[in-house]
C-alpha cells in the first residue's frame, strides 16, 4: 500500500510548464507525460510506450499525437495508439493509460486514483496565483525525501527561527504559541501563530519598506494531501485591521505550496510566493525570488537528510512531540485516514465494475 491517499487530487505542474513540448513527471508513482494540444487542452498519458516500455515524454509531439522516439507507435490524447510501423491493423489492447487533469488557478491538477472518482468540485483554491490583484514568484524543487517530511516542516512555522534565521525567522516565531484547529470534514488543518509586536525579518523588511517592529501573522490552512497555503499579514507594531473595510495599512503575503508526492522517497516541492504590493516592482520581485529560493533551499538540503536518518533508523523509533507539532500530528492523522479511504474507495469501485 503506497504512503500517499489515492482517489485525490495532486498539483502536477504549473500551467506555463506545458507548452510546446512533452513534460515528463512522476506523481504518486505514476510515470506520465503531459502536453497542451493545439486547442490549449493539457493532456496526461502514462510515459510508457506500450511496445518496447520507451518512455513517451523523450519521444516527439506531431499534430496533437506523441510518435513514441524508438519505433514510432504513434498516441492520440485518449492514449490509443494510431499508428505502428510497417502494419495497418493496430490492436485493440495498443493503448496507455490516460489521466484526468483540470487547469485552476494557473496550476494544472491530475487526478490519481480510479479516473471514474474525477471530481473537480474536490481541487481546493488558491484564487491569488492569477489574480491581477497579487504579483507571484515562484518554483519547483524535487525533494530527496518523503512528502510527510515536507508537509511535518511546512506545519510547524517554529523552525523558521532556526533553519531560516536572518531570512524569514525571527525569535518570535518560535516563542509565540500557536492555536491549532482541524476540520475533519473538509480534511483542513488550521495553525495560527499571532505576533504582536515582532522584529522584522529581511524577507519583509526588504520588500515592504517597513522598517521598525512589526504585527506578524501566520494563519496556515492545510488542504491535505497536497495544497498548502501560508496567510502572511505584515503590519507596523500596533495597526490591526479595520472593524470594516479593506485591510490595506497592511501587507499581505500568500505563500503557497503543492506537495505532491513523486515516489516513496521523492517529493515535488512546488511553493509560490504572492504579494499585494509593490506588484509592477521587479526588484522586489527579483528580491521574493531569490531570497524565497534560498530558503526553499535551505529546507531541501534538511529534508534531504531527515529522509536518510529515517530511512537508517530501526523501526519503532519513538520520536518526542511538543506542542509546536499539534498541526503536524493533525496532518499526520488526516492523512493516515485519507489513505486508508482512498484504498476503500478504490476497492468499492472495483468491486461495482467486477463483471
Ligand atoms: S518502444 Fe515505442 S514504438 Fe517501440
Ligand atoms: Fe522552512
Amino acid at each position: 500500500m503506497p504512503s500517499w491517499p489515492v482517489n485525490q487530487w495532486y498539483v502536477a505542474a504549473y500551467s506555463e510548464e506545458i507548452g510546446d513540448g512533452l513534460l515528463g513527471r512522476t506523481i504518486c508513482g505514476e510515470p506520465l507525460v503531459f502536453y497542451r494540444t493545439g486547442e490549449g487542452e493539457v493532456v496526461a498519458l502514462a510515459d510508457r510506450c506500450v511496445h518496447r516500455r520507451y518512455p513517451l515524454s523523450l519521444s516527439h509531439l506531431k499534430d496533437d499525437q506523441i510518435v513514441c522516439g524508438y519505433h514510432g507507435f504513434t498516441y492520440d490524447k485518449t492514449g490509443a495508439c494510431v499508428a505502428a510501423p510497417a502494419q495497418k491493423r493496430i490492436p485493440r489492447t495498443a493503448r496507455v493509460p490516460a489521466w484526468t487533469v483540470r487547469e485552476q488557478d494557473s496550476l494544472v491538477w491530475v487526478w490519481i486514483g480510479d479516473q471514474e472518482l474525477a471530481d473537480e468540485a474536490l481541487i481546493p483554491r488558491a484564487p491569488w496565483l492569477d489574480s491581477p490583484n497579487y504579483t507571484v514568484v515562484r518554483g519547483m524543487e524535487p525533494l530527496k525525501a518523503r512528502y510527510s517530511l515536507l508537509v511535518d516542516n511546512l506545519m510547524d512555522l517554529s523552525h523558521e527561527t532556526y533553519l531560516h534565521g536572518g531570512y524569514i525567522g525571527t525569535p518570535e516565531v518560535a516563542e509565540t504559541p500557536i492555536t491549532t484547529e482541524v476540520d475533519e470534514d473538509a480534511n483542513v488543518v488550521y495553525v495560527s501563530r499571532h505576533m504582536d509586536d515582532a522584529e522584522c525579518p529581511p524577507f519583509y523588511s526588504k520588500s515592504t519598506g517597513i522598517d521598525g517592529r512589526i504585527t506578524r501573522w501566520q494563519d496556515v490552512e492545510y488542504h491535505a494531501p497536497c495544497l498548502y497555503l501560508l496567510h502572511s499579514r505584515i503590519a507596523p507594531a500596533g495597526v490591526l485591521p479595520p472593524q470594516e473595510g479593506p485591510d490595506d495599512k497592511a501587507f499581505h503575503v500568500e505563500v503557497t505550496y503543492g506537495i505532491t508526492p513523486s515516489t516513496e522517497h521523492e517529493t515535488l516541492d512546488f511553493w509560490m510566493v504572492s504579494r499585494d504590493f509593490a506588484l509592477d516592482d521587479e526588484e522586489v520581485t527579483e528580491f521574493l525570488a531569490t531570497n524565497n529560493h534560498t530558503v526553499v533551499m535551505q529546507d531541501v538540503v534538511a529534508l534531504d537528510l531527515l529522509e536518510k536518518v529515517v530511512e537508517g533508523e530501526k523501526e519503532n523509533y519513538q520520536e518526542l512531540s511538543i506542542n509546536i507539532d499539534t498541526g503536524a500530528l493533525a496532518a499526520r492523522r488526516i492523512l493516515t485516514k485519507l489513505v486508508a479511504q482512498g484504498e476503500e474507495r478504490t476497492a468499492a469501485a472495483k468491486a461495482v465494475t467486477a463483471p
